[in-house]
């Protein structure tokens, strides 16, 4: 699985239609600073010239100041609305028209900005959300019907080398097997990053693309950033060991997943070990699975992580514990595991270390009929509901 194609010119093009040229200069110098997405802008200073640029065609976005000399209030949006109805208009007002701005957000703008309260990286940010809205209500209004937003599930080691981007491999690919739709595999390990290796799958693109990208990022983008194949999940790829600054922008790649939620009906992050980005993830998943092995010192790090994860908010019920590497004769019990750390096990997974040197040996993953998978793919049933489904 590769994917090596070239991304279209990234920079976003913005209608600026503002009368006040110190306005104008703001915006543009703003935007020529923002970080990640490139933002080119093109400015007029009234309605009619507006409607004419318009009329040429390759605009992405148009930034909209309701008083310009030939047009005063919301007819100036209905106007553009009516010319360029798939276009986003996010509309800029004063600090004393904020009433105006609602209404003009009922009339179909994406977003408002208020002058005097603008900042580089809000303005960016208002601007690539404005791009996001638009296309989802364009995929909404196209179905039919409001965008189904798919489920996470999230992997994490309790310490480093228990096998946990193993287990989320074979939990994917159980998943979309089992389910038989589309499944997303995103690798989330900052410091990892093997994902990618056991999946066989290479690209020069990666989640941090993506999150630099969002005002660019429809389906187009997307199924040329992702890895995909036809029996086995999308993977998503991290630039791994290079992405520690990451653990400083999770904003932006939880902007990256509130998207890829209207795209896949399932999403497996492998979240590696517990850290600020897997932090800020867990909140918007629905199952988090802590992965583990039968040794006291790992049992003592799933504490640990419980009770982190309670600090921050999480809810138990999500967490499970899959215990790997299980000797044939363990010192403990799995479920005595389970009780120790106070949490569910929803799988037990053998120790299986030359199967997995045969598979990976062959460029595969483990077969279907090892226990391995056999544990998972019931955890995936599970997981998608569908084990209910079958015994009614
Ligand atoms: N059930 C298992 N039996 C035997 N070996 C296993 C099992 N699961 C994983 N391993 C092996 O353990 C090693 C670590 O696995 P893996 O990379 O999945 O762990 P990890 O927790 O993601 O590690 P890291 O902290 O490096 O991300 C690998 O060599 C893998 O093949
Ligand atoms: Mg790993």
């Amino acid at each position: 699985m590769t994917s090596g194609t070239h991304l279209p010119d990234a920079a976003v093009r913005v209608l600026l239609i503002e009368d006040n040229p110190g306005d104008a200069g703001l915006v543009r110098a703003m935007l020529s600073e923002s970080q990640g997405t490139e933002f080119r802008v093109e400015w007029v200073e009234a309605l009619l010239p507006g409607m004419i640029r318009l009329g040429r065609g390759e605009i992405d976005l148009i930034l909209l100041d309701l008083s310009v000399p030939d047009s005063q209030g919301l007819g100036s949006l209905t106007a553009i609305r009516n010319a360029a109805p798939n276009i986003p208009v996010v509309v800029l007002t004063g600090l004393a028209d904020q009433d105006v701005a609602h209404e003009a957000v009922r009339c179909g703008a994406q977003d408002y900005l208020v002058k005097g309260e603008l900042s580089g990286g809000a303005l960016a940010r208002t601007l690539s959300y404005a791009m996001l809205r638009q296309r989802n209500q364009a995929r909404a209004l196209a179905t039919g019907s409001p965008a189904e937003l798919g489920r996470a599930v999230g992997f994490l080691g309790a310490r480093g080398g228990v096998g946990t981007t193993t287990v989320a491999c074979h939990f994917s690919l159980e998943l979309k097997q089992r389910t038989l739709s589309r499944v997303l595999l995103s690798d989330l390990d900052v410091a990892g990053g093997s994902a990618g290796f056991l999946m066989r799958a290479t690209s020069e693109h990666t989640l941090q693309e993506a999150a630099k990208n969002l005002a660019r990022l429809d389906e187009n983008y997307w199924n040329k950033i992702v890895v995909s194949s036809a029996d086995g999940p999308d993977v998503l790829l991290s630039r791994g060991f290079f992405a520690v600054e990451e653990l400083a922008n999770s904003e932006r790649i939880r902007d990256v997943f509130d998207f890829t939620r209207s795209l896949y009906p399932w999403i497996v992050m492998d979240l590696g070990r517990l850290n600020s980005l897997a932090i800020s993830m867990v909140l918007g998943l629905s199952d988090l699975f802590l992965v583990a092995t039968l040794e006291v010192a790992v049992l003592f790090e799933v504490r640990r992580v419980v009770s982190r994860l309670a600090d921050i908010g999480g809810n138990r019920s999500q967490l499970h514990l899959i215990v790997n590497q299980t000797p044939k004769h363990p010192e403990i019990s799995p479920m005595e595991a389970g009780k120790m750390v106070n949490l569910p096990v929803d799988a037990v997974l053998p120790e299986c270390r030359s199967e997995l040197w045969e598979a990976y040996s062959d460029g595969k993953l483990l077969n279907a009929k090892t226990e391995f998978r056999r544990q998972l793919g019931r955890l995936a049933e599970k997981v998608a509901g569908l084990e209910a489904k079958k015994s009614k």
